[in-house]
This record gives structure tokens, sequence and C-alpha cells, in this order.
């Protein structure tokens, strides 16, 4: 059915709807007022001919009274009769003082005598109703010299009434038909134009338009004070059904697989990252498979093997080249394979630019806030602009059909979703911002920020850890942009695309992977304390990071140092074994940051170390995920001080391996994680002394208190994993989906 069609008969109906009932109540007022006005009609007639028979009888006192007393009957009745040539009046008699007829026309009626119909009396008038119609019979006396002498019957022809009476009645029928299709016609030109208005109003709401915007005095105004309450209310009802299906639901990969068919009706998943999920080098022994330090990675992977489809990355290892098909396919992971990786190849001209230079030099710094200056140059810049085109190009060639759903990861790819969006505006783009967003003020400082927060608005929705980053980057696009930023529904409108811009708090994979293969806990502390030479009575302290400034590496081992100085029985007795992942080491900043870790590790052994006692075991190497699973296993105080950290998944990872609900986490008050583990002791990494302080306390807490902290924070990691993290993004966009297919058919741009 066409829109033109459809609407027509929405008119019809509505017409209908509102005309028929007024016909009826219009029927049904005509109905009882017609009897009433014929009533009425007839009353006044009536009152009329009274007034008129006494003006008639006062007129003729006197030659009547004169004609009495000459007592001449052929005068009298032939006066009579020149007096009933008046149109109205039919007949006139005389009756004397004892009431007998004694002079009347030839047009009185017989049977009315001296008497008045349906009554005895002579003083009121009367109604008759003869062959020839009805008549009005009024009864008046007559005087003579002033005495009472008899009384005049005065005949009034009533016709006339009843005509006037049906005149009435027509005029009346006629006005009701005339009122009630004007009624008709104003009420439905005022449904139509407010239906009309109600529609442009919900269609800027659906678009998340503020109305008072586009239309400042307009029709729709009576929208706009319910617009943000409307829009807060959906939030609010969506709010709290999540936190229901939080509280009753448990995500899986069979949950999200169910979700993906039922709810996406399997359409593709393309994922985009910079860093791949698995890397592989060249070494002496062959080609070997590395899982890198990535927080994103640990993240999405196990969604990928949920949910199958592409994931497209940059082939940045050694063997990479070797392993794939002729369309730069992989299967993956390599021992049973669940989807594809599509690999990207970079020169290493490109590589510098695009990600050392832009990406880790500037985007960054600028999101951290840790003191480090971001750089920007537009050599770098142009590398990131080409290499993003290179990635959406990837992104059109994989996908089967003009609709795919695709997961743009991080800040390497912040002009991504706009391409991706001109070139199929059918897709739905989700973009996941891994790392802080800045301020307004600190954002500002990037010579590129309004093309970057351009291409970022090509996403559909548009992902952060907390609500913080995302009021932070509506914030920015309203400084920076010209687009419609709506705080209460965290929506963006731009050229007519819109974006949802909402908090996604990431998550590991509960339990771990392999988890059931690990070893126990005090297999682990053995394999552990033999492999860095630690005593069994020395308690262990863990820090697993990439060798990053963001890190708070410094911070920690300045809190550790401090801690040793104000606990010396803790010398010999505690020592921390620090997994620093080397990471992005082209850049200077992160060779500076390595080499003071180095020096600062070295002073601090230099300070406490004793034959067969080292405080801190520097590990800057690669340790794949299996082997640090089995350090978390070992370590009694796991430390995570970042400086600024979007999430750090290294805590909820410590929490995920400890079964044996033991050992504390100390975590830093300035990591989207401690917004969710409440039960880690939280510090401020820059407060060196409150850092030692909390890893003293965690070195000394009784084994209870280690428990029922650990206990709750694995109920939290284990329903909000992962899987939960996923599906929240995929069934907003399949509510988007949804909501964009509708307004396709209805005809409606959102
Ligand atoms: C952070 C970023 C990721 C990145 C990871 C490792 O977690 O958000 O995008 O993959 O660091 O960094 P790298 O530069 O080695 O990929």
């Amino acid at each position: 059915m066409s829109l033109r069609s459809i609407k027509s008969s929405r008119s019809l109906r509505l017409t209908l709807r509102f005309v028929i009932p007024l016909i009826a109540v219009m029927t049904l007022l005509a109905y009882l007022l017609v009897p009433l006005v014929d009533k009425m009609t007839l009353k006044w007639s009536v009152r009329d001919l009274d007034a008129r028979s006494r003006l008639i009888t006062s007129a003729f006192q006197e030659p009547l009274g004169e004609l009495l007393l000459q007592g001449n009957k052929t005068k009298i009745n032939n006066w009579f009769a020149r007096v009933i040539q008046d149109e109205r009046l039919y007949a006139l008699g005389y009756c004397d003082g004892t009431g007998r007829l004694l002079y009347h026309t030839a047009s009185f009626p017989a049977a009315l005598g001296c008497s008045l119909p349906g009554t005895s009396s002579y003083d009121s008038p009367a109604l008759l109703q003869l062959p020839r119609g009805l008549v009005h019979v009024a009864v008046n006396p007559v005087s003579v010299d002033g005495v009472s002498r008899g009384s005049l019957m005065l005949v009034h022809d009533m016709s006339y009434a009843q005509r006037r009476s049906e005149d009435t009645r027509k005029y009346i029928v006629v006005f009701f038909i005339v009122l009630c299709l004007i009624v008709s016609f104003i009420t439905v030109l005022i449904a139509h134009l407010s239906w009309r208005g109600w529609i442009a109003g919900v269609r800027m709401f659906l678009r998340g338009d503020e109305i008072n915007r586009s239309f400042p005095e307009s029709s729709h105004s009576e929208l706009q004070p319910l617009v943000g309450d409307l829009k807060a209310l959906l939030r609010a009802v969506d709010a709290e059904k999540r936190l229901d299906d939080d509280m009753t639901f448990t995500w899986d990969a069979a949950a999200l697989r169910t979700l993906l068919h039922k709810q996406l009706m399997g359409d593709q998943i393309i994922v985009v990252s910079n860093r791949e999920p698995y890397i592989h080098v060249k070494t002496a022994e062959g080609i070997k498979v590395n899982r890198p330090a990535s927080g994103l990675v640990t993240a999405v992977e196990p969604v990928m093997r949920a949910c199958s489809g592409t994931w497209i990355a940059h082939g940045s290892g050694t063997a990479d080249y070797d392993v794939v098909d002729k369309k730069d396919h992989v299967r993956v992971p390599p021992d049973h394979p669940e989807y594809t990786l599509r690999r990207i190849w970079l020169s290493k001209e490109e590589e510098s630019g695009y990600y050392y230079g832009f990406a880790n030099e500037g985007i960054w710094p600028l999101c951290h806030i840790a003191h480090v200056r971001p750089v920007f140059r537009t050599s770098d810049w142009l590398q990131y602009m080409a290499i993003n085109k290179r990635f959406a190009a990837a992104v059109i060639s994989e996908a089967q059909r003009d609709d795919p759903v695709i997961l743009v990861q991080d800040y390497h790819f912040a002009l991504l979703p706009d391409m991706i969006r001109r070139a199929m505006p059918r897709a739905t783009v989700i973009t996941f911002w891994h790392i802080p967003w800045p301020n307004p003020e600190s954002f500002g400082i990037c010579p590129w920020r309004e093309e970057l927060l351009k291409g970022m608005l090509g996403s559909t929705i548009l992902g952060f850890h907390t609500p913080f980053h995302c009021t932070n980057f509506l914030e920015t696009v309203d400084r920076y942009l010209e687009a419609r930023v709506n705080y209460a529904s965290s929506t963006i409108a731009r050229h007519g695309s819109m974006t949802l811009v909402e908090a996604y708090p990431i998550s590991i994979q509960f339990p771990p992977a392999g988890h059931a293969r690990l070893p126990a806990i005090a297999q682990c502390r053995d394999y552990v304390r033999k492999a860095m030479n630690i005593e069994k009575t020395c308690l262990i302290g863990l820090g697993v990071d990439r060798l990053d400034y963001t890190k708070g590496i410094i911070e920690r081992l300045r809190a550790l140092e401090c801690m040793l100085e104000n606990h010396p029985d803790m010398v010999g007795r505690f020592c921390f074994i620090q997994i620093a992942a080397p990471s992005r080491s082209e850049i200077e900043d992160y060779q500076a940051f390595d080499a003071r870790v180095r020096a600062l590790a070295a002073q601090i052994n230099l300070k406490y170390s004793a034959p067969g006692y080292l405080p801190v075991h520097l590990k800057v190497e690669h340790h794949e995920p299996e082997e640090v699973n089995l350090y978390y296993r070992a370590a009694d105080v796991c430390m995570v001080t970042s400086l600024h950290d979007g999430m750090n998944l290294v805590a909820k990872e410590y929490v995920a391996a400890r079964d044996d609900e033991q050992g504390v986490l100390v975590l830093s008050r300035f990591t989207g994680a401690a917004h969710e583990l409440y039960e880690a002791l939280i510090v401020n990494p820059y407060h060196i002394e409150q850092t030692a302080d909390a890893l003293y306390q965690a070195l000394t807490m009784p084994v209870f208190e280690q428990q029922a902290r650990m206990c709750s924070m694995r109920s939290m990691v284990s329903n909000f994993n992962v899987y939960r993290w996923a599906a929240r993004m995929l069934l907003d966009a399949a509510r988007v989906r949804q909501r964009e297919k509708l307004a396709d058919r209805i005809g409606v741009q959102l």
C-alpha cells in the first residue's frame, strides 16, 4: 500500500470517527428540539390570538353595543359577516348573559355553541379541531354602558400558526444540518492540522531534534515541554529494564549467539581494530602464534568466537603474511577456528605515522591525564586519514550485504565510522572507545578536533566505559561542532543522522578460557616461587601491565619502597613481581619510561635485597595469557595503580583467576574498574604513602576479609562479563535497526 493511500484511508477513518457521532448527536438534538419549538410556536400564536381577540372585542364594544340596543338581527349578522373578512378571523358569534347564541356568522361552528371546547368557563381561550383545521376560540365579555350584556365569541383560523410551525420545523432541521456540516468540517480540519503537527513533532522527536530549534513559535510548541521529560522517562524505563535484565539474566557465549540470531537475524558482524587477536611470528623453531597484551583483544576475542564473523586488523607479525590466503584471510583461533581474521598490511612509514605518531603520540596522551604531552604532526595526520580509508575499503569489501553490523574499536579509527556510513548508509556502526574521553578544553588541543568528532559521529552507537566519558564527549561535540546535542537522551543529531552515546563498561570472559585446565593455587605458587627463586615464607605482590606511562608503575614501585621503609619487618617477607609487556617502544616517551622503571626497580633492589631475596622482580617481556593466570593465582596481592585508565581489565582478570576467593586487589580510583569493584582497596596512586598503607593492609588482611571482598567482586565480574557488554551494545543496535526499518516502511526520516 502506498504512503498516499495509507494517508487518505487514515483521513477517511479520522473523518468517520468524528463525523458519525456528531451527526448522531445533532439528530438527537433536533429530535428533542422540534416538538419543543412546535409547542412554543403554538403557545406564542395562542397568546397572539388572545390579545388580538381582546383588541377586536374592545374595538367593537361601542358599535356592537349600539347594534345590540337596536336588536336588529340582520344588521348584526351583516356586520359580523363584514368583520370576518379579516383573513384570520374565521367566525364570530354573540351569546347573551344566559348562554344563548343569538347572532353568529354562517361559518360559526354549530358544535361550538356558547361554551369553550374542553371547558365550561367563558374566560379562557381554547383550541378546537374542526374538519377544516385547528381554530382558536376566545370568549370576551361585552358591556353596554357599563352593564355586562353577554359575550363575543371570536373564532380564529389557526392554520397560519400550523404553517408557521411547519416552517420553523423546517428551518430548525436545515439549521442543524448546516451546523452539523460546519462543525464536522471545522473538526476534521483541526484534527487534520493537529495530526500533521503531531506527526511532524513525533518525527522530530524520533530524530532526536529539539523541536523549538527548528520551529521556535510553531504549532509544535505543545510538544516542546514534553520532549525532555519523555526522553528522560524512556531512558529511565530502559535503564530499569536493563537493571532487571542484569539481575536476572546470565550472559554467556550461547546467550550471545541466540541474541544474534533472534534480534539481529544472524546479520553479519565485522570487527575492526588495529591490534590483531593472533600474531604469527617467525622463531627459530618455526612459526609461533602470540596473543598480544591488549585489553581490547582480551575483551573482544571471546565475543568474536561467539559471533563468528570477520575481524579486520593490522597484520603486524613477522609471519602474518605467510599464513594468509589470497584474500588475506586466516581462520582463528589456530587450534579450533571459529572466525576469520582479515589482515591489513602497513608499510613501516605508514605504521610510524598512523600508529606510533597520530594514534599513540597524539590521541593516546590527549585522552589520558598522565601528564605526557600529546604531539601532533601533519604528516602523521595524513597517514592516519589514509589508513582509516584503507580499513574502510576493507570493511566494504568484506561486507556480504549492505547492512552489516560493524564494531569499530578504539582511537585508531576515529575517522572510520563516517567513511563507512557514507559508503554503506544502511550499516549499523558501533564504535567503542576503549580509553577515557577528556573534557572539551583538553580535547580542544587537537588541531584536527572537528575532523575526529565528525568521523566518530558516523557511528550509530558510540560507546565509552563510563557515563562520565559520555558526558565529556557530548560536551566536546557541543563545544566544537554544529550539531544537536541532546543530554536527556544522550544522542547527537547531525546532518540527518543520529548517534546514541552510551556507557558500556567492558569486561572479560568469566570463567576465563581454559580455566578448568589451570593448576591448583598451591601448584601455581610453587611454580612462580621456583621460577622467580622466591622463598616459601615470602608474600607475593603482582603488577601486570604494558610498559606504559599511564599505568602508574613508577608510583607503584615508590609505594612499595615506602611500605618497606615504614614496615621493615616486611623486608625479606614480601617481594613484588612486575610483569611489563614491552609496548610502543619506538616512541621516545615509552623508551624513557622503560628506562625509569628499570632504574627505580634497580634502586629498590639495591637498597633492600639480601642473599636469596630480591624485593622487585621486573620481567619486561611478553607473557601469554595462560602464564599470566599462573601469576594471578600465586599472588597474595595484585596492584593496579593506573594514573588514568578507561577500564583496566587486569583488575578483573585477577579477580576472575581467584576461584579460591583469596588475594587482595589494590586498585587506582582513576580506573573505570574502580566504579565496579568497590571491595578492592581503592587508592590514589599519586599519593605514595596512602598506596603504601593500602599495600601493607592487603598483606596483613585476615583471610575471612579477603574472602568476603573477593567473593563479592567475583560475583560482579561473573554477572557483568564481556558477553553482557557485547549483548547490551548489540541489543541497542538491534533496537536502532528495527526503528530504522520501521521508519523506512512508513516513510519517516529518522
Ligand atoms: C589499550 C588500547 C588498545 C590497545 C592496547 C595495547 O588497551 O585501548 O587499543 O590494543 O592498549 O596497545 P597496542 O598499541 O600494543 O595495541
